[in-house]
């Protein structure tokens, strides 16, 4: 199986690397922002970015939050990137949480902006035209699992763990975990974590729906670039096109149906559909332009 993988891997990258457009990005030399808690590499079309502070198990102060948003952003206004990746350093923890020492003096109004801002950071993540993959290390708490569920994929390491412990500080959830949590596991198992504060296995977690696969930790990283190459094969507009509708479905304020409609029609407006269905007629592989 895995096998099977890694040579549907080899095939699409291969499809991928046919593309004149994204032949050039792939040697181009990358002059990458600099950050103090997060790695950031460019390794084919894909942006790593690595939260860095393995020691406090990648716990989320407000200065690494600022960073992965800035990254997102980075990312996502470089051409030659077509899939952003997440993680944490380390085997243990791919963040465990919000930074308690951080917060702990915190008065209301500090709270407050804590949770504006922690919100601003997910959304700019969820919000991004390119696909964020979280591949998850290991604990995965608190803002942890916040994070990893503003990106739009997870894949879990088999020893990672996920949970809500907020409450037992007296707290919720601020980085509006009582809302994706019920967005991708349904109200009543949500409950159950936010008001257990328990944590659950990285099985339990594939089982109610909470991460998209799990792997060993020493295949997590080859498993992002698997189902990377999946969506990097396709056309990127598209892509940014399916994100942009299924965000939809959960912004109140627009209507996804409509959303739908609208970048439907766009779609016959790109050079890349045109290849798309050309291809097909001519019973060969697309090569996509993300025009
Ligand atoms: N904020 C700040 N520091 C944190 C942290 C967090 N959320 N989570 C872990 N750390 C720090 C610890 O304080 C410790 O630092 P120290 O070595 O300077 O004392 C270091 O990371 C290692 O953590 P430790 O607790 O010793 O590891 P452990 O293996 O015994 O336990 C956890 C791992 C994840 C169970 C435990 O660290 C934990 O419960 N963390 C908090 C989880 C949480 O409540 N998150 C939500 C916050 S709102």
């Amino acid at each position: 199986m895995i096998l099977r993988k890694a040579s549907l891997f080899l095939l699409l990258s291969q499809i991928v690397s046919n593309s004149s457009e994204f032949k050039g990005s792939m040697t181009k030399r990358q002059n990458l922002m600099s950050y103090t808690n997060i790695l950031t590499e460019v390794k084919e079309h894909g942006f790593w970015i690595t939260i860095n502070r393995a020691d406090k198990l990648n716990a989320l102060n407000i200065l690494t939050l600022q960073e992965i948003k800035a990254a997102v952003n980075e990312a996502g206004s470089n051409p030659a990137i077509q899939v952003i990746f997440l993680t944490g350093s380390g085997q243990k923890a791919f963040a465990a949480g919000a930074d308690i020492a951080e917060f702990a003096e915190f008065n209301i109004e500090e709270g407050t902006k804590m949770s504006a801002d922690g919100h601003a950071v997910m959304d700019s993540i969820e919000n991004s035209p390119k696909p964020v993959i979280a591949l998850v290390n290991g604990f995965a708490l608190g803002g942890g699992c916040e994070l990893a569920m503003a990106c739009h994929l997870r894949i879990a390491s088999d020893n990672a763990r996920f949970g809500q412990p907020e409450i037992n500080l007296a707290l919720i959830p601020g980085y509006a975990g009582t809302q994706r949590l019920c967005q991708l596991i349904g109200k009543g198992r949500a409950l159950e974590l936010l008001l257990s504060g328990e944590a659950i296995k990285a099985e339990e977690a594939l089982k109610i729906g909470l991460v998209n696969q799990v792997v060993t930790i020493d295949q997590l990283h080859q498993a992002g670039e698997i189902m990377a190459a999946k969506i990097t094969s396709k056309s990127p507009l598209a892509v940014a096109k399916v994100l942009a509708c299924v965000n939809d479905h959960y912004a109140s304020e627009r209507n996804g149906f409509l959303t739908e409609i609208n970048a439907f029609g766009a779609c016959f407006g790109t050079s890349d559909l045109k290849e798309g269905t050309q291809a097909f007629l001519q019973k060969r592989t697309p090569v996509f332009t993300g025009h």
